[in-house]
C-alpha cells in the first residue's frame, strides 16, 4: 500500500498534488464560482452574514488561521478563529448572523463537536463544516458542507487534510468577495485559474526534497527550533512547529517575526535554528529586519523564500527558494517544505514518524 514510500506522512505529503486536484475537480474550466458548492442553501444563508467564526483543532486550527487574513483581506468579513476547546468553555457574545465553520480531517474530533453544539446551543445555526470524511459525526450536524478529497489520511500527523482544508476556505472566501461585490469576473476567473494551478505548483515545490533533507541533518542534533512568518505565514509557522514537535519530539515554538524583540529573542544563540517563512509578500521588508536581529545573536537561519523575494544566503543564512511565487495562495504552497523538513528530521531521529508517542490519529475525547 505504502508502494515507493517509506511512511504514509512522506506518502500523503506527496499525494497533495493528486488531493487538491480532486477537491477542486468541479471547478472544471469554469471562469465563475457557483455558490451551490458548499450546498444548495449556500447563497440564502451566506447573504448576510455578519461575521464568520471558524473553530477548530490542531492543525485544521491552523488552517482556520490562515483563512482569518482571506477572508477579511480578500472577502471584508470580519472573522475570528477560535481552539474548539476553549471556545465551548468561555462566556462569548454570539450574534445570530454569524456562519460558523468547523474544520476537521477526520470528523470526530469530541471538541470540535462539541463546540458547534455549543454554537447552536447560544442560536447560531447558521453552520458549515469542511471535512474529509463524508459520513462522519461533523457532517451530519451542519446546514452545509464541503467534503474536502484528500483520502484517507493515515499518520497522525496531518499534511494533505490541511492543504486541501485551504482550498475549501479559499474557495469560500471567493464566494463571500462574489456575493459582496467585491470580486470581478477578470479577478475572478485569474483566481479560479490560480486554484487549478494548485496541483502543478505543489509539485513543483516538492521537487525540492532532496534539498530539504540535506538541511534535515542540521536540526536533527537539535533541542530546540524557532519557526516565524508574518501575516498569513505565521500560521504556517505555527504548523511547521506543530509537525517538528509532533514527529521529531524536538521543541519548536512559532512566532510572528514581529513579536521577537517583545521576549523570544533572548532564547537566540548559535544552538537555537531558526526557520523562517519569507515569500515576497508586503512584509517581507519588516521580516528582513527581524531575521537580521536573529543573525546578530548567532542565530542560525533557514529561509523559505519564493522565486520573487529579495533575499540573499550569507554567513548563517541558508536560503530556499520555493519555485514560484504565488500571492494569496502561497500559504498553501510554504506549508509543504515545512512538512518535508519535519518528516526528514524526524528519519534522522529515528523517530516512529506515522505513530508519533502520545498521540492518537483521532481525538474523539475531551
Ligand atoms: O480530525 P481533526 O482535523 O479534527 O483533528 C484535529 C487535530 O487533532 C489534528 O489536526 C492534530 O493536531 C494533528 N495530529 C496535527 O498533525
Amino acid at each position: 500500500e505504502l508502494g515507493q514510500y517509506r511512511h504514509y506522512m512522506q506518502k500523503e505529503i506527496f499525494e497533495q498534488p493528486v488531493a487538491l486536484a480532486n477537491t477542486l475537480e468541479m471547478l472544471g474550466t469554469a471562469r465563475s464560482i457557483q455558490p451551490g458548492l458548499f450546498g444548495a442553501k449556500t447563497e440564502e444563508l451566506l447573504s448576510d452574514v455578519r461575521q464568520v467564526l471558524i473553530v477548530a483543532c490542531g492543525t485544521s486550527y491552523h488552517a482556520g488561521l490562515v483563512a482569518r487574513y482571506w477572508l477579511e483581506g480578500i472577502a471584508g468579513v470580519p472573522c475570528n478563529v477560535e481552539v474548539a476547546s476553549e471556545y465551548r468553555y468561555r462566556d462569548s457574545v454570539s450574534d445570530p448572523q454569524t456562519l460558523v465553520v468547523t474544520l476537521s480531517q477526520s470528523g470526530e474530533t469530541a471538541d470540535t463537536l462539541a463546540a458547534l453544539q455549543h454554537a447552536k446551543s447560544l442560536g447560531m445555526t447558521r453552520t458549515l463544516c469542511i471535512c474529509n470524511v463524508p459520513e462522519s459525526s461533523l457532517v451530519r450536524e451542519n446546514a452545509l458542507r464541503f467534503i474536502t478529497r484528500a483520502g484517507p489520511e493515515i499518520g497522525v500527523a496531518s499534511t494533505k487534510a490541511f492543504t486541501t482544508q485551504l482550498a475549501a476556505l479559499y474557495l469560500l472566501t471567493l464566494i463571500f468577495a462574489k456575493l459582496r461585490g467585491r470580486l470581478s469576473p477578470e479577478v475572478e476567473a485569474a483566481e479560479l485559474q490560480a486554484l487549478r494551478h494548485l496541483p502543478v505548483a505543489v509539485g513543483k515545490v516538492l521537487a525540492l526534497e532532496p534539498a530539504i533533507q540535506t538541511w534535515s541533518e542540521d536540526f536533527a542534533m537539535k533541542q530546540d527550533a524557532l519557526f516565524l512568518g508574518r501575516g498569513r505565514h505565521y500560521p504556517i509557522a505555527l504548523e511547521g512547529a506543530l509537525k517538528l514537535k509532533e514527529i521529531t519530539y524536538i521543541h519548536a515554538e512559532a512566532y510572528p517575526a514581529g513579536e521577537l524583540k517583545h521576549g523570544p529573542l533572548a532564547l537566540v544563540d548559535k544552538d537555537m535554528p531558526v526557520i523562517a517563512v519569507a515569500p515576497n509578500d508586503a512584509l517581507l521588508e519588516k521580516l528582513k529586519s527581524n531575521l537580521q536581529e536573529v543573525r546578530a545573536r548567532g542565530g542560525e537561519l533557514y529561509v523559505f523564500a519564493d522565486a520573487d523575494s529579495e533575499m540573499p544566503a550569507s554567513e548563517g543564512v541558508h536560503v530556499m527558494r520555493l519555485p514560484e511565487h504565488y500571492g494569496q495562495l502561497s500559504a498553501l504552497l510554504h506549508v509543504i517544505p515545512l512538512q518535508l523538513l519535519a518528516y526528514h528530521v524526524a528519519l534522522v531521529r529515528g523517530t516512529d514518524v506515522d505513530k508519533p508517542r502520545n498521540l492518537a490519529k483521532s481525538v474523539t475525547v475531551e
